[in-house]
């Protein structure tokens, strides 16, 4: 089984689906390698690094010649993976939900027409045996930890309190809305930056996550349907009795914050709207927000993706792809999902992976088998 390992072609993309670690274990399995060359170097991984570790570093043409796996970050356009076996896998994050040429059914549906195996590692289901192989997981943790740097960088002035012989500056309120992997990773981040961190979210299950973190949670309380849990851990969307008092909640608390880093997503639909431009309008000049949903729609008005916007004296940060921003750990733990995944599955005798139609897993990430589009979420 040879597997590809492409350079990202996605504008701002410096992530890397293998690394050299990756590509030893891979080699072990008894797989050969080929990368692209330059394929590691926005992540800080030589082309060296690569050969050392056992790989062939060639052209593109030359990588995918013969590939029956193809790794990637993001889903590469079908149409630019010209020489590789008929029927080969794609394993990478396709965004089949999302919009645009890099997602979308369109790219499913092209992915099937060209005879594709792809597996959507974002589909990964959330139980334990797929915890080591959840990119989601692995990327949001790492988003949840630089957008509060990114905040800190925003910020004209420090996070913790400082008593000094010039007199005291005091510690910086952060509220971090949504609190999953990212939020979770943002609320221990501003803390160990010595901020006062509340934080908040819909599934009552976190109350005690934020206050393990040594956070204050602000919960909206005796409202209908506060249990906020839909499917799989994930988020449902709100009664709109639940998003009145949310809206009312927020307004209070808001107006005091310094920093505000929100993390709302519900799976398969636009982000939920947070923050009002009349919010923003109550927070002091000089005030940051981070908005990690921008690219789903955002949970904040006045956020443009891959800007910083000014909007009433406040910042609101809406950087694209923030695992990108850290892109050697965020390569290293995305191919470790990788390699993770696949070696779950690899037969030793037949020398590749082999995936049970009826095993959860499979059933979960992969989107087309045989040219039909069979992912049942993308059929429902
Ligand atoms: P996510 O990225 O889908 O959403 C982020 C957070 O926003 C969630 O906590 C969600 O409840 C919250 N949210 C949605 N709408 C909101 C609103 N209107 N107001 C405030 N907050 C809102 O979530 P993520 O980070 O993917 O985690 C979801 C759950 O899955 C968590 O419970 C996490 O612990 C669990 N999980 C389980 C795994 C496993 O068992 N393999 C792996 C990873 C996560």
């Amino acid at each position: 089984m040879k597997i590809a390992v492409l350079r990202e072609q996605t504008d701002g993309e410096r992530r890397v689906a293998a690394t050299p670690e990756t590509v030893r274990k891979f080699v072990a399995l008894g797989a050969t390698i080929a990368v692209e060359a330059g394929a590691g170097e926005s992540a800080s991984i030589a082309d060296t690094a690569y050969a050392e570790a056992g790989a062939e570093i060639g052209d593109r043409a030359a990588t995918l010649e013969g590939a029956g796996l193809i790794l990637g970050v993001q889903g590469p356009d079908p149409a630019s993976l010209a020489g590789s076996a008929p029927g080969a896998w794609i394993v990478a994050g396709l965004n089949p939900f999302g919009v645009g040429p890099d997602g979308g059914r369109a790219r499913v549906d092209a992915y099937a027409a060209a005879g594709f195996e792809a597996l959507a590692m974002e589909l990964m289901p959330r139980i334990t045996r797929a915890q080591s192989m959840d990119i989601l997981s692995s990327q949001s943790n790492l988003a949840g930890y630089k957008a509060v740097l990114d905040a800190a960088a925003e910020y004209g002035r420090a996070f913790p309190m400082m008593m000094t012989a010039a007199g005291t500056v005091s510690a910086a309120k952060v509220f971090v809305m949504g609190v999953g992997v990212a939020g979770l990773q943002a609320i221990a981040t501003a803390r160990r930056l010595g901020a006062q961190v509340s934080a908040t979210d819909v599934r009552s299950a976190t109350r005690e996550q934020i206050q393990s973190l040594g956070a204050k949670p602000i919960f909206v309380e005796n409202v209908a349907g506060i249990e906020g849990e839909g499917s799989g851990g994930y988020a449902g969307e709100m009664s709109a009795e639940y998003q009145a008092a949310q809206a009312e909640l927020v307004s209070a608390h808001i107006a005091k914050q310094d920093i505000v880093i929100t993390t709302a997503l519900i799976p398969g639909r636009a982000a939920p709207r947070l923050i009002s431009d009349a919010q923003i309008a109550t927070m002091k000049p000089g005030s940051v927000i981070v908005d990690l949903a921008v690219e789903q729609g955002g949970n904040v008005e006045g956020a443009v993706l891959g800007e910083v916007a000014i909007v009433h004296g406040v910042r609101i940060v809406g950087h694209r792809n923030v695992p990108s921003r850290l892109a050697a750990d965020a390569s290293a733990l995305f191919s470790r999902n990788l390699y993770n995944f696949l070696n779950a599955f690899w037969d030793k005798e037949a020398g590749k992976p082999v995936f049970p139609d009826d095993d959860e897993i499979v059933q979960g990430v992969r989107l087309t088998q045989g040219g039909k589009v069979v992912n049942a979420r993308l059929l429902s």
